[in-house]
């Protein structure tokens, strides 16, 4: 089923209009919500960052935020998903093509779920990945529908045999395409801060508890591409990646070509916390 603007309908049911603005601008906000044995995982944070998106580029939620949360648990239990993701978005919905906010649009809100297995190999054996250059907006920090500096970024990598890629701005390391990056340095942690040049991940921000409960240092501050490769361990986060281990970045091997110590060690806090 397809949760579309407070309704359950059937996917041909759903009619979206060619002059929605999502579909022309991108102009609207989204989540990807993991769902663990029928359960939605940090539902709350997803739906505050939602909140967060839309209110930074004016956007209005066209139901209320106890409505979603409870359509969201329905719409999972119609579908009788086990593990996969909700994915959601809300559009400034459809009006004559202007740049400008038209005056009577209404804003649409879909969401429906997909079956999707935690992925078992990449948290064992680690990924490979490219540096590609962040030529993004600058306001990374909102889940915009606009996403097409990471599907170039995303695309770049894959056709180099990677899992992601890893960005920089003028050598400074941002986040992944659809992720965040971590380094490890001597024992220490280390992650771009949350400012408008990445997505403040809600996997990220997990990690940033489950550190401070290991009592690992994390440092919230930018580092280099130079740093990158010559860390102790590198990982990746995000709802549908967890923490996934890099082992290799372009063709440089990262420590010791396998998952780290630091990375296991918040690996098996994220499998105690979904359990
Ligand atoms: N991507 N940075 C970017 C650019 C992302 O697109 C994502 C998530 C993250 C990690 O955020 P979180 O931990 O909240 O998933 C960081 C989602 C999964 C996607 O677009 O599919």
């Amino acid at each position: 089923m397809i949760l579309y603007n407070g309704q359950f309908v059937e996917r041909e049911e759903v009619s979206i209009d060619i002059e929605d603005r999502g579909y022309q601008f991108g102009d609207g906000v989204y989540e990807v919500i993991r769902v663990y044995q029928g359960q939605c995982f940090a539902m709350k944070e997803h739906l505050d960052r939602l909140e967060r998106s839309s209110k930074e580029i004016k956007l209005d939620c066209p139901i209320s935020r106890m409505k979603l949360e409870d359509n969201i648990n329905q719409l999972i239990k119609k579908d009788r998903l086990t593990n996969g993701i909700v994915y959601l978005q809300i559009t400034r919905g459809a009006a004559k093509r202007t740049h400008q906010f038209p005056e009577h649009a209404k804003s649409v809100l879909t969401a429906y779920t997909s079956e999707m297995e935690r992925p078992l190999a990449n948290l064992q054996n680690g990924i490979n990945t490219k540096l590609v250059d962040d030529f993004r907006w600058l306001r990374c920090d909102i889940k915009s529908l606009n996403l097409l500096g990471n599907v170039l970024a995303k695309q770049e990598a894959q056709e180099n045999q990677c899992y992601e890629a890893i960005l920089h701005r003028q050598g400074t390391v941002t986040e992944g395409s659809s992720s965040n990056v971590f380094i490890v340095k001597n024992g220490k942690l280390y992650t771009h801060p949350a400012n408008n040049f990445i997505l403040n991940g809600i996997t990220r921000q997990y990690v940033l508890r489950f550190a401070k409960e290991e009592h690992f240092e994390v440092i919230e501050n930018t580092f280099s591409t130079e740093e990158l490769l010559k860390a102790d361990e590198v990982f990746i986060t995000s709802t549908t990646s967890e923490i996934s281990p890099v082992v290799k970045i372009d063709d440089q091997i990262i420590g010791e070509g396998r998952p780290g110590i630091v990375t296991a060690a918040l690996q098996k806090k994220f499998e105690e916390e979904i359990n």
